[in-house]
């Protein structure tokens, strides 16, 4: 009895893991659904590549950055609104680029079949054929299925996208965070075999590594005086230089020839060195075959992490904008704003809403309780005065439910469709108040 139980619980909890690793992506997910799909993208992003060269760098670095913030989401693509300041915005995006070639893609998209292909899985795909294009064969399988979606945060960029000055067991951490291994980490850090870096990300390397004017001594003396030459001072942030020199439009196994001679152009690049099980996969990875197998795979693995399938998340209509569900006939009336916040422990279990919501609230009266409870997500502004009337509602309560006199509606998770939201919203949203 205790053996099955046990078993139950492993195989309870594998399940649980395969699901936030990989959810339902599989091959040909718009197989029936957008047939052209995989085609368009692949069309679109070829015809660009060819025309700019230095795009399948800028994908595969959006891709990395989309999928270590919330999952493969396209979180990355969200613009910043006046109340919310979005992934976009954060120091390791602001040089990311091809968001109008993505914009392309969905444009296209949407006019093939609507509301059928996410941002996330055009990221993804765009990503593949990008670099994939000097081969004209796809390099690695992408899975599809992701959806997209509905919160970007400046913040969340900022603290979970891994800096250049990390060391080994800061990568190694990062990494682990989002499901992957050092082997993942040693294998991706391969896509550093394309692109450019800017100045400011490895120029205390050159000339004040430790406070002292000096430079790191674990980069080659000789190339990092050929990097001083090229960026002339600490305050240089507009210089770039090829990551991978000689070799920066190739998509090979080079970089692991730079780094086993200390040219490698960060402090994380050089870090793989520093620990013996990395710098293992770094010679092993000396093999072309094994890097192009090795990479495809861990693609594979980035790919799917965290991702948002089945009904979670939306799909977006446009790749930078959250989709604000159309709530009927009543729309213009309406004054509708999305403001994303940060989940807290306090207020992020449904147990904790249900915990509000009395049974006096379900009879239809309105429960009065301290907005300390609930500071997380209402303006600042109401925050630790005095007691409001807050009628605080499960997506159950809220159907058919008319409180009178209610101002404001707050959603504290966006609906994923218009029936849902007509019903969360209720007559004061219907009735043309705020929402
Ligand atoms: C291991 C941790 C990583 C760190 C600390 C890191 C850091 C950086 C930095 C600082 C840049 C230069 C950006 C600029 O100057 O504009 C860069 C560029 C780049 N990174 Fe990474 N990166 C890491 C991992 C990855 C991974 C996993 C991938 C993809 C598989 C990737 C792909 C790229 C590409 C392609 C570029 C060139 C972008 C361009 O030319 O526009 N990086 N990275």
């Amino acid at each position: 009895m205790k053996g099955s139980l046990s078993f139950f619980l492993i195989s309870l909890v594998a399940i649980l893991l395969g699901t936030c690793r990989g959810g339902e992506l599989r091959k040909h997910f718009y197989e029936e659904t957008c047939p052209e799909a995989e085609d368009i993208v692949q069309k679109i992003i070829w015809e660009n590549v060819a025309l700019n060269s230095t795009l399948p760098a800028k994908f595969l670095r959006m891709h990395f950055h989309d999928c270590f913030v919330r999952g493969c989401d396209a979180s990355v693509l969200i613009d910043s609104t006046a109340s919310n300041s979005a992934e976009k915005d954060s120091i390791p995006n602001q040089t990311v680029g091809g968001f109008d070639v993505i914009e392309e893609v969905k444009t296209e998209l949407e006019k093939k079949c609507p509301g059928i292909v996410s941002c996330a899985d055009i990221v993804a795909l765009a990503t593949r054929d990008s670099v994939s294009f000097q081969f004209e064969k796809p390099l690695w399988e992408v899975l599809t299925g992701r959806r997209d979606g509905r919160i970007s945060l400046v913040s969340e960029a900022n603290s979970q996208i891994p800096p250049p000055s990390f060391n080994f067991s800061q990568l190694k951490q990062s990494f682990a965070s989002k499901g992957l291994t050092v082997h993942d980490l040693v294998v991706l850090s391969g896509g550093h075999t394309i692109g450019v870096g800017h100045c400011n990300f490895f120029s205390r390397r050159l000339y004040n590594f430790t406070g002292k004017g000096d430079a790191d001594p674990s980069l080659d003396s000789t190339y990092a005086a050929f990097l001083r030459t090229k960026c002339r001072s600490l305050a240089d942030n507009t210089t770039i230089v090829e990551m991978d020199p000689g070799s920066g439009m190739d998509f090979d196994n080079n970089y692991y020839k730079i780094l086993r001679q200390n040219k490698g152009m960060f402090q994380s690049d050089a870090a793989l060195l520093t620990d013996n099980g990395a710098s293992n996969i770094v010679d092993e990875l000396l093999d072309p075959a094994k890097f192009f197998t090795e990479f495809a795979q861990s693609m594979e693995r980035l790919g799917a992490v965290g991702v948002l399938t089945g009904t979670s998340g939306e799909i977006r209509k446009k790749c930078n904008v959250v989709t604000i569900v159309i709530a009927g006939k009543a729309t213009e009336l309406i004054s509708q704003h999305v403001m994303m916040v940060k989940e807290s422990g306090k207020f992020s279990k449904t147990a904790e809403i249900a915990d509000c919501l009395t049974s006096s609230q379900i009879r239809g009266r309105s429960h009065s309780l301290t907005l300390r409870r609930m500071w997380t997500w209402l303006p600042k502004i109401w925050i630790m005065t005095k007691r409001y009337n807050v009628p605080v509602a499960t997506g159950v309560a809220g159907r058919g439910i008319d409180i009178p006199d209610v101002a404001h509606v707050i959603n504290y998770d966006m609906p994923g469709n218009i029936e849902m939201h007509t019903h969360l919203i209720g007559r004061t949203g219907r009735a043309g108040k705020l929402v």
